[in-house]
């Protein structure tokens, strides 16, 4: 978050350099790119370039992930894929989370050790605080939301599962039918007797996790 200071920003009350004309908003580094995903089909794409932002995607549980908000570019002849536009990330359920990679041949191929290593390094609580310290504290549910795509990332990794099988698991089949991760919070939810605090609840999602997972086939 930046403020910023600009006479050739838009100041429909005149400027004049005073307190009131600071603008309040996200500075972002510019990334060179020849277009977005949008513009070519997938197959060229790199594996590990697709694999790093399902990551992201599923960590964030992004509901805003289509194809024209992963910038594309040339590099030494390889391709490079840069994900943008995270305003919808975080969200206060699962119901809007959608991945135009699940449609990739590249989600379906397994994790390589050093993506695994980096999933099995994540720790939602670190992250919570890491926010909470640049001055965003988020919500109860934004947190859950972080806390539960967490969870599945990590236990869906762990048990082999590609990037396509743990995004099916987030992401609705149809609009109007629940995934499979709303079903759990639900149900958890209905679960939680008077008094049940966030740490109990995130062990009955758990422990859906682990009975669905084991059921699953890899
Ligand atoms: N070349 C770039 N380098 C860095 N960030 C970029 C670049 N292009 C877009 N972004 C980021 O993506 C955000 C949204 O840009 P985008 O081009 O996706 O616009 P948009 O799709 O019209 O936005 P929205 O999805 O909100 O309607 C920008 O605010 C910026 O954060
Ligand atoms: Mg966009």
């Amino acid at each position: 978050m930046a403020k910023c200071l600009n006479p050739g920003f838009n100041h429909p009350r005149g400027y004049d350099g005073g307190p009131e004309n600071i603008k309040f908003g996200s500075l972002q580094m510019f990334v060179k790119n020849c277009g977005s995903c949008e513009d070519m089909g997938p197959r060229d794409f790199p594996v590990e370039e697709v694999h790093k932002i399902t990551v992201l995607d599923i960590r964030t549980a992004n509901a805003d992930r289509h194809a024209g908000n992963i910038l594309l570019n040339r590099e030494g002849g390889h391709i490079v894929l840069t994900p943008v536009d995270h305003g919808y990330c975080l969200p206060e359920n699962f119901k809007d989370c959608t991945f135009d990679w699940l449609y990739w041949p590249q989600s379906r191929e397994p994790y390589s050790k050093q993506a695994l290593d980096y999933i099995n390094s994540l720790d939602a609580e670190q992250d919570i605080a890491l926010l909470s310290a640049y001055g965003w504290d988020l919500s109860l549910e934004c947190a859950r939301t972080l806390r539960v795509s967490t969870m599945l990332l990590k236990k869906g990794a762990a048990n082999g599962l590609s990037p396509f099988a743990i995004g099916r698991i987030m992401c609705r089949e149809t609009v109007n039918k629940e995934s499979m991760i709303e079903k759990m919070v639900q149900k958890a939810h209905d679960s939680m007797l008077m008094g049940m605090n966030e740490a109990e609840f995130l062990e009955t999602v758990s422990n859906m996790l682990d009975f669905e997972l084991e059921n699953m086939c890899v």
